[in-house]
């Protein structure tokens, strides 16, 4: 404890980022050091599992002494070491538990193990002071999608979740299909802006089983599907044209299913996270459609929707007011389920 304030140094290397942060009391940034291997995956069109993990050996340790000398602190003055342990690729996670756990048990301070989609969820809470449980929380990702209540700090109902691809998995792999090349998400979301979104009419999926569940495979099947027979019949395809219609149907399924579960829950706080939060198309339906049906929307900037520390802080943060501390055990959990220990 530094003047009565709690400093958690933060790691995080689930996927394709390399990151580390120091965060006060859950919501202020000291530091935020994010190295991206996105140009590196861009050469394969997608993310190489055994190359992330080499790269997040490489650079951990410079990423992790850039944040604690940005946050002007050492590891002397940290109060506890929080690591992401899952889901994601095992062995980009096990490098950065791995790396928690020798930093905590050299330094003597607590180990923290954090959910890497409580982490997204959490990424409100830095710029949104006034957010508080109960509230409705829309998780889209690169590897998921969940529409969940969050009842309390640190604890969640799973409403929906995507029966087939994360959202941000259909937004990577249609960019692939019409040649925008990788990360596909952030590629659609600018040409989409050229586009008109009414050119191609998407179906949206019927999903059996919960009201709230997502299907993506079909409408990138229907664009696929729509590709294919473009090429047959030798017509020009407008990519603008086409992104911008699949990014509509995309945005109308999630912002469609969120005031739904608002009006059945009676709940009037939303709140989205994760990378395709970012998206200018989704952030804009969701506004929307939130303020058409009283609800207050909550999203955070777009560098804190995609993959960060800061936001495993503010999660680590949480559950260590809980008493949650993790055992010198801990291990990587690729499968991790949200609300799961
Ligand atoms: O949350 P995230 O950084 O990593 C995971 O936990 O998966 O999400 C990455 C996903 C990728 O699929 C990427 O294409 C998508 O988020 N994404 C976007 C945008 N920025 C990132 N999708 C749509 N529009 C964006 N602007
Ligand atoms: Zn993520």
């Amino acid at each position: 404890m530094k003047n009565g304030h709690t400093d958690i140094l933060t790691i995080e290397t689930s996927c394709d980022e390399t990151a580390a942060a120091v965060v006060r009391d859950g919501r202020e940034v000291l530091s935020n050091s994010i190295y991206t291997q996105i140009s590196m995956h861009t050469l394969y069109g997608g993310v190489v599992p055994e190359l992330a993990s080499r790269s997040h050996i490489e650079k951990i340790n410079h990423v992790i002494e850039s944040a604690l000398a940005e946050a002007n602190t050492t590891l002397d003055d940290i109060d506890a070491v929080a690591v992401t342990y899952g889901p994601g690729l095992v062995g980009a996670l096990l490098v950065g538990v791995a790396e928690a756990k020798a930093i905590a048990w050299a330094a003597g301070k607590p180990l923290i193990g954090v959910n890497h989609i409580e982490g997204h969820i959490s990424a409100n809470y830095i710029e949104h002071p006034e957010l508080k449980p109960p509230y409705l929380g829309l998780v889209v990702s690169g590897g998921h999608t969940h529409l969940i209540i969050v009842k309390d700090w640190a604890e969640f109902e799973i409403l929906g979740r995507t029966v087939d691809d994360a959202a941000g998995e259909a937004f990577d792999k249609v960019a692939r299909a019409i040649g925008l090349g990788y990360p596909g998400g952030p590629k659609i979301d600018a040409v989409s802006k050229e586009g008109n979104p009414d050119a191609i009419h998407f179906p949206k999926a019927k999903v059996n089983g919960s009201e709230f569940d997502f299907s993506f495979s079909g409408i990138k099947s229907a664009v696929l599907n729509y590709l294919n027979h473009a090429q047959m019949m030798h017509e020009e395809v407008c990519a603008a044209d086409l992104a911008a219609s699949f990014q509509k149907s995309v945005v109308e399924v999630l912002c469609d299913h969120t005031v739904a579960a608002a009006k059945k829950y009676g709940i009037r706080q939303v709140a989205m996270a994760g990378g395709v939060s970012a998206n200018s198309g989704l952030r804009a339906g969701m506004k929307k459609a939130c303020e058409e049906n009283g609800l207050e929307l909550y999203v955070p900037s777009p560098i804190y929707c995609t993959d960060n520390a800061v936001m495993i802080g503010v999660a680590a943060w949480h559950e260590y007011q809980k008493g949650r501390v993790s055992s010198w055990d801990l291990n990587a959990v690729p499968g991790l389920k949200l609300g799961e220990r």
